[in-house]
Parts: C-alpha cells; structure tokens; sequence
C-alpha cells in the first residue's frame, strides 16, 4: 500500500503521518504539501513528537504534489478538506483516490495544523493522526485501478470521446473534455505515468496528429507510445513493439479508421520471441539514460 500524505507546507502534519505509515509493515509512504517550499525540513515540534513516541525522525526536504507523487500513490490523504479540494482542482482526474486522511479511516474531522503550538499540541495531532492511519490500514481498502486510461488536447478531444466506448472498463478519462486550448504534453504525462506505474494497463492520447502526444509520453519509464494510423500499424505496434500506449490524430485520420485501429491494438497480443529481446533492449536504453 502507497500512501501520500499532504498538509500545506509538509513540514508538520504530513511528514509525521508519512514517519507514523513507514512503521507499519507492507506500507510505503511520502509526503507533500499544497503550499510547500522546497527542501524545508521537519519543524522542530514534529521532530520530537516523532522522537518522544520511540519513531525515527528521518531527514526530510519540504516537496509539493507533482503527477508523479499522485500516480504512485494507492491514496492522497489530505488533513483538511480545503488541502484535498486543492488536490482536486490541481489533478481533477485523480478523484477516485484523493481523500481526507478523515474520510479514508471511515469517519473523522480535518486534522488542525499545530504549527507554533507547545509540544503537548504535536503530541496530541500525531496521536490522532496515527489513529486515523491504523483505522484507514485497517479497512484494506485498495487504491484503484483501470484497465484504460485516455487523454487528448483540444485537437483530439472529440475522437478521443468517440473511442471512449470501445476501451475496456473501468476507464479513466483524464480530459480534456472541450475545446479550450490546452497543452498537450500536461495530458500525455497523465496517462504515461498511469499506464508507466501500472495504474492502468493501457492508454489512448489523442491529439492533432498524435504526434506530440507520443513524443511526451514516451519521456516516462515503462511508456512504448505509439503512433498508429491504420489496423496495420496498430496491430505491428502491438505484436513488435508491445506498446501500451495508442496514440492517434485526429487531424489525419477519420473515425472509422481510428475505431477500427484502436480494436486491433486491444485484440492483438505481442508477439514475444526475437521482438521480446528488443523491447528489453528499449528498458536497457532506459535505464542507461
Ligand atoms: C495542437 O494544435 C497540435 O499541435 C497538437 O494537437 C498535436 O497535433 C501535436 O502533436
């Protein structure tokens, strides 16, 4: 279980509850803040909470939410509910699994920031917030996740809702849903990095010509984005190439062309054998750079 905690400047609340996580078995955890500076370390009523209770302080640097904290996280546990509605204005696609560290253990109250507050104040916040945490572990909730998730800018919104149907369930569409000019690149990281972290198990971005949309996924580790504009390359992109990401334009190619060459992808398995040292070669190449 991958546990994100946030607060708002990560340097009380949320790296206690990331401490207090760490020492349950099977628990990964880190910690941001909405507001935080970078590299600021725990303040100093946290550290002897932490310590007065027989846990590790460790070092710490001060960090914000980033699509990558989120992606790897099973929940984003926030301690106030003005902290998770900031979550989800920043990242409206992870909803599913952003809650208050409250509503996660079945039932409690925002967690006040003690900061400037006696040490009897931090003990008091670090015991609810352990509290909170052994009642959330204790519900065995598991994070979600999707077997497709689909992204697309403004140039491939509308084919991208159109292939909305054909993928399997349950889908995560990340947007965008309109055609307000957006970037595309802020919508290939989402979906690399569900399809990267294992999230999701494939992913569909769309774009003008599908493109940029590739280029930018393909920066994160595990993506084999690529472009297809036909059943033929859909299916060698699948068989060769093991891609787990479809990227297509819809300023190039038509609907039913599109529809037809994403059912390919979905159905065609890789092929392995020689094509299975290559793509091991591209993890290699990965590694390396
Ligand atoms: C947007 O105008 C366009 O550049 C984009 O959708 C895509 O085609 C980039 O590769």
């Amino acid at each position: 279980m991958r546990l994100l905690f946030v607060c708002t400047g990560n340097i009380c609340r949320s790296p206690m509850a990331e401490a207090l996580a760490r020492s349950h078995p099977g628990v990964e955890a880190d910690s941001a803040g909405v507001s935080a500076g970078p590299g600021m370390a725990m303040s100093e009523g946290a550290r002897r909470a932490l310590l007065a209770a027989g846990l590790s302080a460790p070092e710490h640097g001060s960090q914000e939410p980033t699509v990558g904290r989120v992606v790897w996280a099973d929940w984003v546990l926030a301690m106030t509910g003005g902290q998770k509605a900031e979550l989800l204005r920043r990242f409206p696609w992870a909803g599913d699994w952003i809650q208050t560290l409250g509503e996660w253990a079945g039932g409690g109250e925002d967690v006040p920031d003690p900061i400037g507050s006696s040490d009897q104040v931090y003990q008091s916040t670090m015991t609810e917030i352990g509290r909170l945490i052994d009642a959330g572990l204790a519900a065995k909730k598991a994070g979600p996740r999707y077997q497709a998730a689909a992204g697309a800018d403004h140039a491939g919104y509308l084919m991208k809702d159109r292939l909305l149907p054909l993928l399997p369930t349950p889908v995560l569409d990340i947007g965008t849903h309109d055609p307000s000019s957006v970037d595309y690149p802020n919508f290939a990281e989402v979906v690399a990095a569900l399809v990267g972290q294992g999230r999701a198990a494939v992913g569909l971005l769309v774009c003008g010509t599908g493109i940029g949309m590739s280029i930018a996924a393909n920066k994160l580790p595990g993506v084999r984005a690529a472009v297809v504009s036909d059943v033929s390359s859909a299916r060698l992109a699948r068989e060769h190439n093991d891609a787990n990401v479809i990227c297509l334009g819809e300023r190039l190619i038509g609907p039913v062309v599109a529809e037809d060459a994403l059912r390919e992808f979905l159905a065609t398995s890789f092929a392995g054998g020689r094509h299975a040292r290559r793509i091991a070669e591209i993890g290699a190449l990965e590694d390396r750079t």
